[in-house]
């Protein structure tokens, strides 16, 4: 029911924004981080993922990006993944905002992907700005262009603020879409789970992809209990 009525809404729609999380590339072997086996269950947020974190002790927290690097160096894209290509080439207007930071939806051949909490691949220099997706060699690394050891993955940190240009293009595209999909994200972690509200608030058609209900459910028309290999394909043929 839920799945005829969002196909058709999708059909008919001119501008689509979709939103995901971490759920759309559990297929493809990258952990989550709030489910059973997820990211946060093992490891401490504060101890790695913060600023405080990297002055302590920036060699631990740039091992641990590393690894995460080599674990979705791993990874490929999946049918979910694909299926979000065949959607932006059939509608007219088409926004992809992900929270991830493993580059799945632009090796897939997403263009454009506005990635809210930067891309895991990056380093990027607090000194001097210089940014780049070089291998990290020795740890922990100095800048390549002016020497300094303030040189980081190029992820967003818990207490950090979202790249400001990315979040407002996020925020305009879901106030001004007929439909936005959230796909495999648990809807916890803000400003990503303002965009469902805004797209609501506006008027949007809403559609969750996501094999679990989440704290906004409610708000969403369609809630489709599957996982995003399996549903969206069907959803976005
Ligand atoms: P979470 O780990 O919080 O949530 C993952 C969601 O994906 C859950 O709701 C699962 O039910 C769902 N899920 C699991 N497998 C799925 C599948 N195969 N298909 C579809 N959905 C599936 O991940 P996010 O919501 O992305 O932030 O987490 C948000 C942010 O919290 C992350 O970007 C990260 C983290 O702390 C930063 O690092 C700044």
């Amino acid at each position: 029911m839920d799945m005829s009525e969002a196909k058709s809404k999708i059909q008919s729609a001119k501008r689509i924004c979709v939103s995901t999380g971490a759920g759309i590339s559990a297929e493809s072997g990258v952990p989550t981080f709030r489910g059973s086996d997820g990211l946060w269950k093992n490891f401490r947020p504060e101890e790695l993922a913060t600023m405080d974190a990297f002055l302590r002790d920036s060699k631990l927290v740039w091992e641990w990006y590393l690894w995460r690097r080599e674990k979705i160096k791993e990874a490929k894209p999946n049918a979910g993944h694909s299926a979000l290509i065949n959607l932006a080439a059939k509608v007219e207007n088409f926004t992809l905002v992900t929270q991830n930071v493993d580059n799945l939806h632009r090796e897939a051949g997403s263009a454009g992907v506005l990635e809210l909490h930067g891309n895991i691949m990056r380093n990027q220099c607090m000194n001097c700005s210089h940014s780049d997706y070089d291998l990290i060699e020795d740890i922990p690394p100095h800048c390549p262009a002016c020497g300094n050891e303030r040189y980081r993955p190029g992820v967003v940190w818990f207490g950090e603020s979202l790249p400001q240009d990315v979040m407002q293009k996020a925020f305009d595209a879901s106030a001004d879409c007929d439909v936005f999909i959230c796909v495999g994200s648990s809807n916890i972690v803000y400003p990503a789970a303002s965009l469902p509200q805004v797209a609501s608030e506006e008027g949007a058609y809403l559609i969750e992809v996501n094999p679990e209900p989440t704290p906004l459910s409610e708000i969403f028309h369609a809630s489709i209990r599957g996982t995003a290999a399996e549903i969206l394909p069907a959803l976005c043929e």
